[in-house]
Formats: C-alpha cells, structure tokens, sequence
C-alpha cells in the first residue's frame, strides 16, 4: 500500500500524529512540498517531537525518510534536527535520502522574505520568513538558483555564488535600503553543509520508483494545507508549493496513480495562521477559548492561530481536489464544554447559495456562511479508545460532518499524544 497524507485545511491540522501513525505499515516516509517553513509535532512518552524539514515518520526506528525533488533544503535546519534527533538517541542519518535536484534556502533568502514583507507593510502575507518564496522564486527563476547537488563542488558553487550576491545585494541595497551580504561568510557556512550533509544526497525519484518496485510500502506527506497551495489555495495568502495532493507527483517523481489510500487531515474546527480571508472566523471568546484549549500558537513561529467554526464548504473542497478516501479529524477533545457548536454548511453570496468553496478570495471576501447548529458535550474524551465510548453529542458531530463532506472519518484525535487516536 501506498499512502498519500495532506492537511485540508490552511495547515497545521495534526499531520505529524497522523503519519506517525500510519509509518507503522510503511517502508518509506517522503516530503515533498515546502521547506522550514512547516512544523510538524509528534508527542512521545511526553517528550515533544517538534520537526520542519524531516518527514513525521522519522521517529519510527528503520523507516527510511526521503527528502524529495519540489522540497526546498534549509541545511541548517536539517543539520540541526538531524542533531537533535541523534541526542535524543534517534539516529537518522543511516536512514535518510535528500535529492540532489531539492533548492537550497540560503540565509538571503531568509533576509529577503524579511525585507519583503517589511516593505509590504499592511499588505504583508504573513509568510513564517523562513525564505520560501524567495527560494521557490529562484528555482522558477533558474538563474540564481542554487541546489543541494551544488554542495558537491565546491569551487563551482562558489563562482555560482558569486554571481547571486552581487544580484542580491543590489536588491538589498538599492529596493529595501538594506546592508549588503558578504560571500565569504556564505560560502564557508556551505562548506560545513556540504561537509555534513552531500553523503545524504542522491537521487530519490530513481530510489522510489525502485522501492516501489520491490514492494516496498510507502508515504508521501504533504507540508501545510490545500487551502495555502500555490494554485488551488486563496492566493496570494497562501506558501509557494502545492501542498495538496496534486504536488506530489511533480515534487516527488512519483505519478499519483501509484497511491492507493489518500488520507486527508482536519481538525473539528478552523484554524488560520497569518493574514487572509477566513468566512468562520471567531473573533470573540469562543475563538480564544479554541486557541487555549487546543494551544493554537505557531510550531515554527510561535504566532497565536485564528481560530473558527469547522467549514464544510472549505474542507469538502479540499476532498474533491485532493480524492480524498478518508479522513483523520484531529482535536475533537478542544471542542469539549461548548454548549452549542457551529457547523458551517454552505455560504451565501447575496441571494446566491454556495456550495463549491470560492478559492478566488475577491468572491471568497463576500461569502456568508451558513450554519447548522449542533448540541456541544461537557464528558473528558481523551482517554476514548472508541468511537462508541464518546458522548452521543460528539458522535453526531462527526456523524454530521462525515455527512457534509462525503467521506468516512476513519481516526479521530482526542489529545495530544500518539495513542490518543481512535481508529474506526
Ligand atoms: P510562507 O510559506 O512562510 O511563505 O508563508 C505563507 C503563508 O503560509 C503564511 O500565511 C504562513 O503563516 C502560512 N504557512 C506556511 N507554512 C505553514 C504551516 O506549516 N502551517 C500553517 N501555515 C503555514
């Protein structure tokens, strides 16, 4: 079996558990979108696993973990988890493939998303700053594109590197008024990651297909969430890669007839980090009482989450565009002590009913949702094994939902931690 695991809503869905999980059966654990900019937790015996660029299934001993092509590469970062990890005694490097085509992001991408969203002011995207843009910017670009193979030859990167920061500081220095980088520095930080990390590199879509071959079983992970792709999500507040479904595929060589289950990720109810359109939006003490309960704050930038009424209009459109077979709903558990839950169930645009989710955010600025309203449940549910041993209210909850969106829920979360999952 082949399994494809995506986020359905605007990220941070609980996808790390979910994988975790799931890299039980599998071989082979494969990201393929996105970069630093993610943050995926995992709790084990109480330790918190909090990771950016490895895959979730990393903390599975033996499973192998691939890097794929469309990943953008913050060496440092990786250097450091891989550190840490390995101080936790979770040795990885054994087990670890990153591709020799993903981008690098270097500290001037950093530098730039920075200055790029200072310039924007209020009209800042809200991105996490950990060069993304700049970086998948680069690659489309090609000229100043720099990728993990480079760190193969040294003498070579650096007459490429060269060329990019007499680019770059011209941009810096003329557009943002800002001071110029230095090459030197640059280019000894790349020598320590190329003397830590081009043993790793390979070519990953000639290993998967091979593996696949063989019978092995393996996961592709999606970074963030189909409502922040490139193309498909509420652009331009959305990352630079398809983190749906659909890139994966182009991110990692692997054409997507090849999976057999998609699993698609949501939490009970909304969340949001930076700037966008977002129509269930609680902007009141139910929403703070979300982000307390369910410690809605940023992994990688520790920002406090927008929270809001699960959207069935937005998820289902993220089923429809991902084929989605079934579906992980995280945090039900944060939802306990709400007398009455909302449920949005359609949306309105003037006397117009909407069912198909509006990604253009000019029609999705003017939509109205509709809601049904569901009785809420006080008992604790996070020692439910069950889905039986839940409160009948929470039980049409997501009775309802599985209603609206067309697919089974097949795991619910009801805490934080690796066992607190029921698997109907
Ligand atoms: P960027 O990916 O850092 O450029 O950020 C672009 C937008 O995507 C911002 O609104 C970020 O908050 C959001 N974003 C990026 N990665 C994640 C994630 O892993 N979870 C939730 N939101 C994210």
């Amino acid at each position: 079996m082949n399994y494809c695991v995506v986020g359905l809503q605007w990220g941070d869905e609980g996808k790390g558990k979910v994988v975790d999980v799931l890299a039980r059966d599998c071989d082979i654990v494969v990201r393929y979108n996105g970069g630093a900019n993610a943050g995926h937790t995992v709790v084990i015996d109480q330790t918190r696993f909090a990771l950016h660029l490895l895959p979730s299934g990393v903390l599975r001993e033996g499973i192998i973990c691939v890097i794929a092509n469309a990943v953008v590469v913050d060496p440092e970062v990786l250097i450091s988890e891989i550190d840490g990890l390995t101080s936790k005694g979770i040795d990885v490097c054994n087990r670890l493939l990153v591709s020799e085509n993903a981008h690098m992001v270097l500290d001037y991408h950093k530098l730039e998303d920075r200055l790029r969203e200072q310039a924007l002011g209020r009209h800042k995207i809200g991105t996490t700053a950990r060069g993304i843009g700049p970086c998948y910017a680069d690659k489309a670009g090609r000229t100043y594109a720099i990728r993990m193979s480079d760190l193969r030859d040294l003498d070579n990167l650096r007459e490429k590197l060269a060329v990019v920061v007499e680019f770059k500081n011209k941009l810096f220095t003329a557009v943002y008024g800002a001071e110029p980088i230095g090459l030197d520095g640059l280019f000894e930080k790349c020598k320590y990651y190329a003397s830590r990390l081009a043993n790793l590199l390979t070519d990953t879509t000639e290993f998967l297909h091979r593996s696949i071959k063989e019978g092995k079983s393996v996961l592709f992970e999606g970074a963030q969430g189909s409502l922040l792709d490139l193309d498909h999500g509420t652009f331009p507040f959305v990352t630079s890669s398809n983190c749906s479904l659909l890139g994966m595929p182009a991110g990692s060589g692997v054409p997507g007839k090849l999976v057999d289950v998609s699993v698609g990720v949501c939490k009970a109810y909304m969340t949001r980090v930076g700037a966008g359109p977002f129509p269930t939006e609680l902007d009141n003490e139910v929403g703070q009482y979300i982000r307390q309960k369910g410690q809605e704050y940023g992994t990688t930038t520790g920002r406090p989450r927008r929270c809001g009424w699960f959207d069935a209009v937005a998820v289902r459109y993220a089923v429809t565009i991902n084929a989605i077979d079934q579906i992980a709903m995280m945090h039900l558990d944060t939802l306990t002590g709400q007398d009455q839950i909302e449920v949005c169930k359609a949306y309105r645009i003037g006397p117009d009913l909407i069912e198909f989710f509006p990604s253009n955010i000019d029609r999705l600025r003017l939509v109205q949702p509709i809601y049904h309203s569901l009785p809420g449940w006080r008992e604790d549910i996070s020692s439910a094994c069950r889905f039986e041993q839940l409160p009948t209210n929470a039980q049409r909850y997501i009775e309802y939902i599985e209603g609206l969106l067309g697919r089974p829920i097949r795991m619910i979360g009801v805490g934080p931690s690796r066992d607190q999952l029921i698997l109907r």
